[in-house]
């Protein structure tokens, strides 16, 4: 196993460029088991989830090679298995994007139903009540969800996806992807507008879909017979450029973000403000310098897109930490969704949870502790706390970061972080025949 040694008290300056969308890559490569012949999808980023879907494709009969130029090529060969093995899917739940194409386009499926994770028990409850609305016939086998469809096909239907969190941003691709081979037309009401799911509409348009209200909450899609393989790239990752954000937040820098989209990160940039964060907005970056104050404290919720974003609630409570006055953080999509809190304590962070809420007393510096990666994004949040802490951090399990952030210590330090990757000898590294 291995561990980030972090040196903390650095000011994080300078510009960074922004990865391909984690969220965006793994529905869109999932989306190519629908097209006939080959697609081509760029600017997708070197993440171990990444590599976990592309081989579950592998076994679902496509040939995936990564070009020279790091574009991946994805071509459906052989359609005869349909069913994502629990070795895989467990390794990452959001393998479960493959079971709408399946659904769509081989009438049939058996998809492991994926684990829950620290963040909460994950239900896919909805995807579920979304294709059984299509006309599958949805069971449960021995832990796989079962998806089997009547001859004639998938029948249009109005579906209303909205659940007790709000919309589902999977649940809506996949139900997304089924629909596009249907007969007659789906409207799915209380869609989810991320970003992500826009992207992979656009995608699926480039295929030869025929869908309306792209980016809004009511999307129609009207069924076609084919789809045929196209070019995609897919766009900026919102959460780790607000998290390059946060970094300049927290370590009282200056941060300019290359590639990242003001316009997917409103609500982040909005509190960033808030907090006296200057944020200027490039053509094709966007820049946060801290104030000559500290940060003010204030108050955010996560909610649905585009609120403010679950995936950054861990990050920007970080940066919080060392606000000078009261903030409150609530956590509306994953209400479990605090392993940071724990964590940031150790640090000498001052925060009370009540429930969903977290009560942030602001502090004027944090102190570096060894600490505990958990789920991705609380792990990141960990890693920019360890850049401003006084002292040095040690962050274990970091396999959770590698999931979602491509070199994010070369990345950080970069911006003038110090941060060593070195192995971690009180865990040997489980995996068969690492060294
Ligand atoms: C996506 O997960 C993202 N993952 C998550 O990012 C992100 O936190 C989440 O959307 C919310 O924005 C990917 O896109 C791969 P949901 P997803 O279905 O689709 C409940 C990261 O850090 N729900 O939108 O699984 C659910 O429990 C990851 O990159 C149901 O009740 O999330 C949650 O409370 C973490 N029934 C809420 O809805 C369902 O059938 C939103 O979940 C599905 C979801």
């Amino acid at each position: 196993m291995e561990k980030l040694v972090i040196e903390g008290g650095k000011r994080l300056t300078g510009r960074v460029s922004a990865s391909g969308s984690k969220n965006a890559a793994l529905p869109i490569l999932a989306a190519c088991l629908l097209a006939e012949g080959t697609s081509v999808i760029r600017n997708v980023p070197s993440l171990s989830d990444v590599e976990i879907l592309l081989s579950i494709l592998r076994e679902l009969g496509c040939r995936v090679d990564r070009r020279p130029d790091g574009a991946i090529e994805i071509e459906v060969r052989d359609e005869s298995n349909s069913r994502a093995s629990y070795e895989l899917v467990s390794r990452m739940r959001a393998s479960v994007c493959v079971l709408g194409p399946l659904v769509g386009r081989r009438k049939t499926a058996r998809v492991p139903i994926p684990g829950g994770c620290v963040i909460g028990v994950r239900p896919i409850d909805l995807h579920e009540k979304g294709l059984q609305q299509l006309g599958a016939r949805m069971s449960l086998d021995r832990g796989d969800l079962v998806a089997e469809v009547p001859p004639s096909g998938l029948t249009g239907a109005e579906i209303f996806l909205g659940g007790p969190f709000g919309s589902s941003v999977t649940g809506t691709a996949n139900v997304m992807m089924a629909a596009v081979y249907a007969n007659g037309t789906t409207v799915i009401e209380s869609a989810a507008c991320e970003p992500e799911v826009v992207d992979l509409a656009d995608l699926l348009v480039r295929m030869g879909a025929r869908i309306e209200g792209i980016g809004s909450p009511r999307l129609t899609i009207h069924g076609v017979k084919t789809l045929r393989g196209a070019e995609h790239t897919i766009i900026p990752d919102r959460i780790e450029a607000g998290t390059f954000l946060a970094a300049a937040a927290i370590t009282r820098g200056d941060v300019t973000v290359d590639g990242a989209r003001g316009d997917h990160l409103r609500a982040a940039i909005h509190v960033l403000r808030e907090t006296g964060m200057r944020v200027e907005l490039g053509k094709n970056s966007v820049r946060a310098a801290h104030p000559d104050h500290p940060l003010r404290p204030v108050d955010l919720t996560t909610l649905p897109y585009p609120g403010f974003p679950t995936d950054l609630q861990a990050q920007f409570m970080a940066a919080l930490c060392v606000a000078d006055g009261i903030s409150v953080v609530t956590e509306k999509i994953y209400p479990d969704r605090f392993m940071h809190v724990s964590e940031l304590l150790r640090m000498g962070a001052e925060l009370r949870k009540s429930g969903a809420t977290v009560v942030v007393h602001g502090v004027p510096h944090i102190v570096g502790a060894p600490v505990r990666a958990s789920d991705l994004r609380a792990s990141a949040a960990l890693v920019i706390a360890g850049c401003a802490a006084w002292g040095e951090t040690e962050i274990r399990d970091i396999h959770h970061i590698d999931r979602g952030y491509e070199r994010i210590e070369e990345k950080l330090n970069g911006l003038g972080a110090g941060i060593r990757r070195v192995n971690d000898a009180s865990k040997p590294d489980p995996r068969p025949g690492a060294s």
